[in-house]
């Protein structure tokens, strides 16, 4: 959920009355402490008050999950939704920790504030996450694919260069085909193979199909097919597991502009082809890692808000018995 001067006016009712509820119960709480020789706990009017609103604020917060999973259970916007969610949640923070006097307490008690700043902290490193990643994914990114679809994408860009490969440097020795190249074998080297390579218009990235085949086997390219298998073919399949150069937009650049100057100018498409598969596997790359920060957050945030619930209500259970 973006929180930005454009949002701004959808965030400020819920920011005034969070603050003005939060002053309010501190204040309260306050005067009640008036002649005591410690802070009021749980169990005093005010401790027990926040600690039945906390209690209610945490379980809707929950809400969300539940939400989530029932699809058919769409009551009101997803976006009120998240701000009731981030803002009650932020509410619930003072009201959990007037209601436990600034004390830990027990074993059970130290636990459960333990965990409820887990899930606090990671939700407001959560929301951060999302105030500048997805703007980052769309400046860096513009081939951006579906994220679970990238392996797939990324695999027929490498049976593309394959074929490309075979086209420009005719079949490779007997014993060296392999099975990509063997499929390709099949095919004619007289037809046009397309390519989904990134240009650029204007200030609008994205992919355009190119043809970029020789209709024979380039003279003297045997180079490229070194090039390729050593480092394109590598780091297409494996991105930057494979530790190549390629991962590197500039070291990358050189490489192809090094292999340019020995090969014959009718090599040079599929040279800039190759290039271009190797940006993209750099952008694919980016918007895997951008995707994995934005969410790797809910890891913990999920199960230590479920683990916060359920041991709430063993705190609830034992708060009622020892009263
Ligand atoms: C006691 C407090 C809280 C509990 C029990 C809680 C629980 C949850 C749960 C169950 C989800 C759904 C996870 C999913 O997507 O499956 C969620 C999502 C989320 N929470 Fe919390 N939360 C709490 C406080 C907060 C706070 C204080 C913030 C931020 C200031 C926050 C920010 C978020 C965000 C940004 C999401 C992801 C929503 C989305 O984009 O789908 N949460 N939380």
């Amino acid at each position: 959920m973006l929180i930005d001067p454009k949002t701004w006016h959808q965030h400020r009712p819920w920011v005034i009355a969070t603050g003005l509820l939060s002053v309010g119960s501190c204040a309260w709480y306050y005067s009640c402490s008036h002649g005591l020789p410690n802070w009021p706990g749980g169990s005093s009017l005010p401790g027990l008050t926040f600690g039945v609103v906390g209690g209610i604020i945490i379980l809707f917060e929950m809400l969300l999950w539940w939400r989530k999973q029932v699809r058919t259970w769409r009551i009101g916007r997803t976006q009120v939704w998240l701000r009731a969610h981030i803002w009650l949640g932020l509410l619930s923070l003072p009201l959990i920790v007037l209601h436990s006097g600034f004390q830990l307490g027990g074993q059970l008690s130290t636990i459960l504030m333990v965990l409820f700043l887990i899930v606090i902290a990671s939700g407001i490193w959560g929301l951060a996450l999302q105030q500048f990643l997805p703007r980052r994914l769309l400046d860096r990114v513009p081939a951006e694919t579906i994220y679970s679809q990238i392996e797939h994408v990324m695999g027929q860009h490498r049976e593309e260069a394959e074929r490309l490969i075979l086209a420009v440097c005719g079949p490779a020795d007997g014993a060296e085909a392999d099975s990509a190249t063997a499929t390709a074998n099949g095919e004619s080297s007289a037809v046009p193979l397309t390519i989904g390579a990134l240009r650029t218009a204007g200030s609008v990235q994205g992919k355009v199909l190119l043809t970029n085949v020789p209709s024979a086997p380039v003279p003297d390219s045997e180079p490229l097919r070194e090039f390729f298998r050593a480092e394109v073919r590598p780091y297409l399949q494996r991105g930057s597991a494979a530790g190549s150069a390629l991962q590197h937009a500039n070291r990358s650049t050189v490489l192809f502009q090094d292999l340019k100057i020995k090969l014959a100018p009718a090599a040079h498409g599929a040279l800039a082809a190759l290039e271009d598969l190797c940006a993209q596997r750099r952008q694919l790359d980016v918007q895997a890692r951008l995707h994995f920060w934005l969410h790797n957050w809910l890891w913990v945030h999920l199960p230590v808000s479920a683990a916060l619930v359920l041991l709430m209500f063993v705190h609830i259970w034992a708060a009622l018995k020892y009263w």
